[in-house]
């Protein structure tokens, strides 16, 4: 099919950059604060997007996408979107979702599974008043996920809007936060032979439980 996947098919990669040993955090904030300040402290592209996966309730149909993770506060991870996207659709009816943190220069990945839900009002607010012009103009401009008619519908509806909005521009009820809830992590770091580090916490009664599991 392709000469490329051929030869990546019979490349063996072996991770050797790093271990987790039994030092690692306690907390799974603290140990995905400690990554993830590695992951940008390294220079590592795009620290902060991550696939996020939701289900459709109707077919339990599992959809991905990446989104950037924009805050992480009262122990909720934040990412921003349209409210009436494929996503929102999904988690309007199943907030349960996945996600996935990949930094391939470091052999490290995170996978975190919790609830979705909108967070207040005020705080979208002030987060869209903090982007710049132009990304809360095409935060009004896009019906995300939506068929559209061509590119061009799309530009015109933008200038449309420049002229509807001179100065301030409020931001839209259909764009705004959500915030993750985690209710499992697991850390993996890529070790030789396959034999990979993973270590998975769980909440259990409202305190965090970790333990290893095989690669
Ligand atoms: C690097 C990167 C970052 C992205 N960040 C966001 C984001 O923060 N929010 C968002 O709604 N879409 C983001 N997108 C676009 C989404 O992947 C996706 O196309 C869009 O949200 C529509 O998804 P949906 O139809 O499943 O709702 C990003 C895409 C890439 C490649």
């Amino acid at each position: 099919m392709s000469k490329h996947l051929d030869r990546l098919r019979d490349e063996h990669k072996d991770f050797e950059l790093n271990a987790l040993n039994d030092s690692f955090a306690k907390d799974p904030f603290k140990a995905f604060q400690e990554w993830f300040d590695y992951a940008c402290s390294s220079n590592q592209p795009e620290p902060n997007a991550f696939s996020l996966c939701s289900v459709n309730s109707e077919i339990n149909q599992p959809s991905s996408r990446i989104v950037y993770l924009k805050e992480l506060r009262r122990e909720e991870f934040v990412f921003y979107t349209n409210y009436q996207s494929h996503k929102s659709d999904d988690i309007n009816e199943n907030a349960r979702v996945s996600m996935l943190f990949f930094w391939p220069g470091l052999q490290r990945q995170i996978r975190i599974q919790g609830l979705a839900s909108k967070i207040p009002s005020e705080e979208s607010d002030r987060y869209f008043s903090s982007r710049p012009r132009s990304s809360q103009l095409g935060a009004w401009a896009s019906d995300q996920s939506r068929p559209l008619a061509s590119r061009v519908t799309l530009e015109q509806k933008l200038k449309d809007l420049e002229k509807k909005f001179p100065e301030k521009i409020a931001r839209p009820d259909f764009w705004g936060g959500y915030g993750i809830a985690p209710s499992r992590f697991e850390f993996w770091q890529g070790r030789p032979s396959r034999l990979h580090d993973r270590i998975v916490f769980e909440k259990e009664e409202n305190l965090w439980v970790s333990h290893r599991i095989n690669p």
